[in-house]
């Protein structure tokens, strides 16, 4: 059943955000360790978190209309992840209980410097099936916007990508973590988004400088229909059929956790684009959304509204 009243019911078009939630187990630490060391962590918090749910979350709270579709598991974690996106404005009918998985969960060390380290372990994410994704983006996602990231398995991605295609829907793929995908896959793609290491996975490119991410930028440029490079403190490269552009970030006194950013980005940058804007005004959504969540504690918890970002605007 199609449940629009859980939308946030704006003019936009609808966003079909497919992949993963998670429960975030979040760690403080004053160094994450490297291979072989042991470190102490200051303490445990559960936050709600997975690319795909974080992405949705982004998305309704900057007044994206969003579905999202996934799986949890049968358990306590599942119920709340659930509950969390309810309560965010996400629709959630298309969501999944998978009764022989738990739900998926990410262990997240977060350093003093705000930078994290990162183990996800799928479980109920993976038994994400083609048939599902196919069924609700070819009902819903027509003249809309669909939502990828790389948390759910290679093929749930190229069949959300034929069925967009199907429903005449625009694919933004996150291709986070990095996987390979087939070309035909990456070819669909309006746009690609990618950090710094995923660009340079892709490219085989080393990604560090802003004259890299635009060389990195026009050579995924031949493979997807438009891509976007995230750069961290330095904000993001774009290109498209109609130029390229680079998108500063705007100056942090304290950067306090980097945790979701990207994943801020891309509900922003998704939500632009439902609105019909061009790529570029999406990308510059994209990342005063992205430096406003690392301002702050938390993934989801750290989104912004769309009235936190308005003032900003002037
Ligand atoms: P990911 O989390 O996928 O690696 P990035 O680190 O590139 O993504 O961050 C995504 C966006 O978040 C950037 O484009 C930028 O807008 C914002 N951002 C990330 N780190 C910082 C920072 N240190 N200062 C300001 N903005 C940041
Ligand atoms: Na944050």
């Amino acid at each position: 059943q199609n449940d629009e009243s859980q939308g946030a019911g704006s003019a936009s078009a609808p966003i079909t955000v497919v992949g993963s939630a998670n429960q975030d187990y979040l760690l403080r630490v004053e160094a994450s360790p490297s291979p072989g060391e042991t470190v102490l962590a200051h303490g445990m918090r559960k936050n709600p978190g997975g690319k795909g749910a974080n992405q949705a979350v982004a998305a309704a709270r900057l007044g994206g209309d969003v579905r999202f579709v996934g799986c949890v598991g049968d358990d306590d974690d599942g119920a709340l992840l659930l509950r969390e996106l309810r309560a965010e404005g996400v629709g959630t009918s298309d969501v999944e209980i998978i009764t022989r998985e738990h739900t998926g969960l990410a262990i997240v060390a977060v350093d003093t410097t705000g930078e994290n380290s990162i183990v996800v372990v799928p479980g109920a994410n993976f038994a994400l099936t083609e048939s599902r994704v196919t069924r609700v983006v070819r009902r819903d996602a027509a003249g809309g916007v669909v939502v990828l990231q790389a948390e759910v398995q290679p093929r749930i991605i190229a069949g959300a990508v034929a069925a967009a295609d199907d429903a005449g829907a625009r694919v933004v793929l996150n291709l986070a973590p990095f996987v390979a995908l087939a070309a035909d896959v990456v070819a669909a793609c309006d746009p690609l988004v990618v950090n710094e290491s995923e660009a340079s996975a892709m490219t085989g490119l080393p990604v560090s400088t802003l004259d890299d991410a635009h060389a990195a930028a026009g050579e995924l440029l031949g493979r997807a229909r438009s891509v976007v490079i995230t750069l961290g403190a330095r904000g993001a490269v774009w290109a498209d059929g109609d130029g390229t552009g680079h998108v500063p970030a705007p100056a942090l006194d304290r950067v306090v956790d980097t945790t979701g950013a990207g994943d801020a980005f891309v509900g922003a940058l998704a939500v632009r684009l439902s609105e019909g804007a061009a790529l570029e005004d999406a990308v510059e959504l994209g990342v005063r959304a992205g430096t406003y969540s690392v301002a702050r504690e938390g993934a989801q918890s750290s989104y912004a509204m769309a009235a936190d970002l308005r003032h900003a605007e002037a």
